[in-house]
């Protein structure tokens, strides 16, 4: 492993601690129930991550179901008649493989175990293992290492190889030891582990009144299929969209709220005819990848990955997953999947009730085929804060060097749109002033009135939160420099940190039109 790679890798992780602790000191997001201990894999959104989530949610309802004809919304209960999720296979596959390791008592996925040994004399000595991850070579090594030194291992090392735990022989298995374990054979052997929270419904905790929380929200989008059909006469194609909370009961939740227990989705089952399934796969994947742009997440930060046949589910006729370039690497932000007509199809054979489309042009009847967009909320919550941080070094008004933090976001997804500063909190007439552009601009956007301190000061803490503008009442607003100035604001722009003097009456026109 290089020093540079490894250096890289160091960066990034530096680099993840910091949006972290900026999410955590700014209230974009807590450790949910925190003073408890907290709980793995639940994450809460303070109040501008709150806001933050909304605008997001919001721009995708606003461009994937209003500005379009043919979509509409739905939105579905949490819990549904446990036949669902019999009928769409979750019950019985809706799994990830386990692994628990019988010194420490620590669970894994086997899927994100890689283990590693040294090659010596064309024979592999040393077995280690390590978690999923862009430093886990580097991990694997430094423990091969340390069993060199012990003596564990003789000679001189030609090569490490590594391997997915899953591809391991039955000997090899019993050979390896388990992440956080150095003796040989510590992992069982894998086990299916169902990720669906399970519940009762009503006061009876008995079989018959067991449901599960929605793994998903596809699934109440199909079970309302006719109902939405034969209430909104909508004709194929067309889709229906949904966002909402999911709940997987993840082995390892990780990369903050990357991978969490408790998460919401933003999802469209489009239905289609059988022979549009696949134009209408690539149509909407390119529509998706506009979106992410429009949020401030530029296309070459983005990769699409054609998921191989053997990998994708079994009812997919083709699905791509659209990537993001995490400083944890490159990690799945949506799945855009053809579903060909398996669900409908699953659920008619369950329900027993027909959920065959008929063209009322030409009287046929088919069950409709469908191409799934399906994003999570969170995951691009994260992708545009991750794209959005930046420290840069700045000559403060003082003349001396500091470090800037500031989040880059796009102004639509800023969670405050634009800072109000009256020049100073002892002067009623540039507070009055202040609060009278406030209730101008309310309407219109969420603003922020501060009057706290030195007006540098004020630029730095919304930097910080991204907020695009920051709005200055001074002297010359309140007419004291003379008639010309009175009535204007300085605007100061957050990434180019340019003011301009704007006139009051212009403002708002000014500000609609760089944020919406
Ligand atoms: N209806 C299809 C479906 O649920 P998926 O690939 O399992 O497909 C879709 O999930 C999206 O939901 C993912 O691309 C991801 O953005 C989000 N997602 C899935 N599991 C998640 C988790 N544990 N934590 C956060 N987001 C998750």
């Amino acid at each position: 492993m290089s020093k540079a790679k490894s250096s890289s890798d160091n960066a990034r992780n530096v680099l993840m601690d910091k949006i972290v602790s900026l999410c955590k000191r700014r209230g974009f997001v807590f450790q949910s129930s925190e003073i408890y201990g907290g709980l793995n894999g639940c994450r809460d959104y303070g109040p501008l991550g709150a806001e933050l989530k909304k605008n997001l949610k919001d721009y995708w309802w606003t461009r994937m179901v209003r500005d379009r004809d043919d979509v509409v919304g739905m939105d579905g209960a949490i819990l549904q008649n446990r036949r669902v999720w019999e009928a769409s296979g979750h019950v019985g596959t809706f799994s990830d493989p386990l692994v628990d390791c019988k010194e420490t008592k620590a669970r894994f996925r086997a899927d994100q175990i890689f283990y590693a040994s040294a090659v010596i004399g064309g024979e592999s000595h040393g077995y280690v293992s390590v978690t999923e991850s862009p430093t886990m070579a580097e991990e694997a090594e430094q423990k091969i290492r340390k069993i060199q030194k012990k003596g564990g291992i003789k000679g001189e090392i030609a090569a490490l190889e590594m391997e997915p735990l899953m591809e391991a022989t039955p000997e090899e298995h019993a050979l390896i030891p388990s992440p956080n374990s150095t003796e040989p054979g510590t992992l069982t052997e894998p086990r299916e582990f169902n990720l669906m929270f399970k519940t009762y419904v009503g006061p009876v905790e008995n079989d018959s009144n067991v449901t599960y929380l929605r793994p998903e929200t596809a699934q109440a989008i199909f079970v309302q299929f006719k109902n939405v059909c034969d209430s909104s006469r909508i004709k194929i194609p067309f889709g229906i969209a949904q966002i909402g909370k999911a709940f997987r009961n993840e082995i390892n939740p990780r990369n903050f709220t990357f991978r969490s227990r408790e998460f919401e989705q933003m999802e469209i089952e489009y239905f289609c005819r059988p022979e549009e399934g696949l134009p209408l796969l690539k149509e909407w994947l390119e529509t998706r990848l506009k979106f992410y742009e429009e949020i401030g997440i530029p296309r070459e930060k983005l990769h699409i990955l054609d998921v191989p046949e053997k990998e994708r589910a079994h009812y997919s006729g083709g699905t791509y997953d659209i990537e993001y370039e995490f400083p944890f690497g490159i990690q799945e932000l949506e799945g855009v999947a053809y579903r060909t007509n398996y669900d409908l199809t699953k659920h008619q054979e369950h329900s027993g009730k027909t959920l065959e489309y008929i063209d009322q042009a030409t009287n046929e009847k088919f069950i409709p085929h469908v191409v799934e967009p399906s994003a999570g909320v969170d995951r691009t919550v994260l992708a545009v804060i991750c794209e959005a941080f930046d420290e840069e070094t700045i000559t403060n008004e003082k003349g001396k060097e500091e470090v800037r933090t500031v989040l880059r976001f796009s102004p639509r997804m800023a969670p405050i749109k634009c800072g109000i500063f009256p020049l100073l909190k002892n002067k009623p007439e540039l507070v009055a002033k202040a609060r009278e552009v406030q209730e101008v601009l309310r309407p219109h956007m969420n603003v922020f009135y501060d009057e706290g301190g030195a007006v540098g000061r004020r630029y730095r803490r919304q930097d910080e939160i991204g907020t695009p503008f920051c709005v200055t009442i001074d002297f010359d607003t309140i007419g004291e420099n003379g008639p010309e100035a009175e009535d204007t604001v300085t605007v100061r722009e957050r990434d180019a940190m340019t003011q301009e003097r704007i006139k009051i009456a212009d403002l708002l026109t000014y500000l609609l039109e760089r944020v919406r």
